[in-house]
């Protein structure tokens, strides 16, 4: 199942991603695919407001850092695996205690290691339609994706 929408502008990206955040729970993994400048960064702002993560910190992609944390609701990890080549980078880092562990994982680039991803994850697809407007695909195993769907709706998506 997937749910589809749009947003025609960044600041519904963020608006969007809170929502989604606000749905979150420990352990979840959400997996973010999408081109250069789709909006993933963007989303993940969002989500960590959704998280209840502190205003003071700017969520930027840890592109040197591969992880950065941060305090919430739930702990978020947000990865950005753009730089890997595949998953042999994140086994030697032990990603299976942030996947596996009680916080919410948020993957950038997360089809470069498809392979470790867990079929319980989130997945996100942000596709670019025109500068402004991205469509933005959600699929999750059922119950989850009711549950984000309905919260969209709630929130006018
Ligand atoms: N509807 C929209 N949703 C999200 N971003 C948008 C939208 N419209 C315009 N933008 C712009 O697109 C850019 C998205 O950048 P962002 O860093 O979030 O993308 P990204 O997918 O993380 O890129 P990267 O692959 O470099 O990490 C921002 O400059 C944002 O202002
Ligand atoms: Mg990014």
């Amino acid at each position: 199942m997937k749910k589809q929408i749009l947003s025609r502008k960044a600041e519904e990206t963020l608006y969007i991603g809170k929502i989604i955040g606000s749905c979150l729970t420990a352990g979840d993994v959400v997996a973010l695919i999408g081109e250069l400048g789709a909006g993933k960064t963007s989303l993940t702002q969002g989500i960590a407001r959704g998280l209840e993560i502190s205003e003071s910190y700017a969520i930027t992609s840890p592109t040197f850092t591969l992880i950065n944390e941060y305090p919430g609701r739930h702990v978020l990890y947000h990865f950005d695996v753009y730089r890997l080549q595949g998953s042999n980078d994140l086994e030697d880092m032990g990603y299976e205690e942030y996947f596996y562990g009680k916080g919410v994982s948020v993957i950038e680039w997360a089809e470069k290691i498809a392979d470790i991803i867990p079929e319980t994850a989130i997945t996100i697809e942000i596709t670019f339609l025109d500068e402004n407007t991205r469509r933005i695909e959600i699929s999750a195993p059922e119950k989850r994706l009711e549950e984000i769907s309905s919260a969209l709706s709630k929130g006018g998506f």
